[in-house]
């Protein structure tokens, strides 16, 4: 039964972050399911890890890590908890997020808002039905220093005995100074940190903005690959402004959802040109079908993740994307996913 058409309008009548709470709490409280049986032709491995589908749950939805287990029960291949920094930090005031509903999107300024590492290393300790990764950031107010880099590396260290992956995030609009560490400099005494700070550890993936320009991505890409960083993460939210209909798009924050879906697509072909295979490469931004998942794929993603969709679509879209895809694969005579990684180029 189609249960979450009944709910949305009750969910959308209340403060977006007011549901969103409740979502997470009520999930916490349900008793998580095994994941769904996983079809062979969508399993990828990446970075040393099978991923039994390819779509995965973005960070940001489940920060503190109270839901992972349940929301890999929908039928996610992988769920990515945070950002979380070493302190707990309560972000920025709220209103600081708004449903762009005419735009199927989402502004956000949350500002890492989240209950710290310690207490998400708890929730994060025990067996897990699926791939759980770890999304990093600083603190507040460590960011624009050398106490930045001690943070993301005291992160890592943190949260490695815990994390299927680690994710730098770099690319956040809503910590003032963050995404200066995209600059060359900044970016490649902080990625010798925290791979240093992994050692033995998980796969380290990096996450950017979809904002950068194409200078920028080449350094980017290059700093990465020589970094020896697992794969990309593209892309974060848009601080650009889309054409956009709804009251709240003057909001200030980070863009989400469908408006924000050609910018990440073309960002993404931006990197997949500068990486040429070197690194793996996961697309979020817009994602919503199983046709935009496999053009992500086509693209040269051999991953995705979705946020803003699974508010307007509901806890089925996992499930629902998987199917699609499944179905595009052998229309278009790929008999596994992995084949169609960066077909368009080939
Ligand atoms: C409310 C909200 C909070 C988010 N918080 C984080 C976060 O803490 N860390 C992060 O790396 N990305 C965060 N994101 C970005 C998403 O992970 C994703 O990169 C972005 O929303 C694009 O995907 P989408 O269009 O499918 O939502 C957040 C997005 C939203 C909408």
């Amino acid at each position: 039964m189609a249960f979450y058409p009944l709910v949305r309008p009750l969910a959308f009548a209340l403060d977006a972050e007011r549901a969103h709470r409740l979502t997470i709490a009520l999930l916490a409280r349900t008793k998580p399911r095994l994941p769904p049986p996983a079809d062979p032709a969508l399993a990828v491995r990446v970075a040393g890890l099978d991923f039994a589908s390819p779509v995965g749950l973005a960070a940001g939805f489940d920060k503190d890590a109270e839901a992972w287990r349940q929301l890999l029960g929908l039928g996610f291949g992988f769920v990515e908890v945070g950002t979380l920094t070493p302190r707990p930090q309560a972000g920025n005031e709220r209103p600081r997020l708004f449903r762009l509903v005419e735009d199927r999107a989402a502004i956000n300024r949350m500002g890492f808002n989240n209950r710290g590492q310690a207490e998400a290393l708890a929730r994060l300790a025990g067996p897990s039905p699926g791939i759980v990764g770890v999304n990093i950031g600083a603190n507040k107010e460590n960011v624009g220093g050398a106490a930045a880099i001690a943070d993301y590396a005291a992160g890592v260290r943190a949260m490695t005995g815990v994390a299927d992956y680690l994710t730098v995030n770099i690319s956040s609009p809503n910590t003032p100074g963050l995404r200066a560490l995209q600059d060359a400099g900044a970016l490649d005494a902080l990625l010798e940190a925290v791979i240093e700070a992994r050692g033995a550890g998980p796969p380290v993936f990096l996450k950017v903005a979809p904002d950068l320009l194409p200078t920028d991505i080449e350094a980017i890409a290059r700093i990465a690959i020589d970094r020896r960083v697992d794969a990309l993460i593209v892309a974060n939210t848009t601080v650009s402004r889309p054409h956009l209909r709804s009251p709240q798009r003057g909001e200030a924050g980070g863009l989400s959802g469908a408006p924000l879906k050609p910018l990440a697509l073309a960002r993404l072909r931006d990197f997949a040109r500068a990486t040429h295979g070197a690194l793996p490469l996961i697309a979020a931004g817009g994602i919503a079908s199983g046709a935009d998942a496999f053009e992500r794929i086509r693209a040269g993603a051999s991953l995705v993740q979705l946020y803003t969709a699974m508010v307007y679509e509901g806890p089925r879209i996992a499930r629902r994307i998987n199917r699609e895809l499944k179905l595009l694969l052998a229309r278009h005579g790929f008999a596994r996913l992995e084949e169609a990684i960066g077909a368009e180029r080939s």
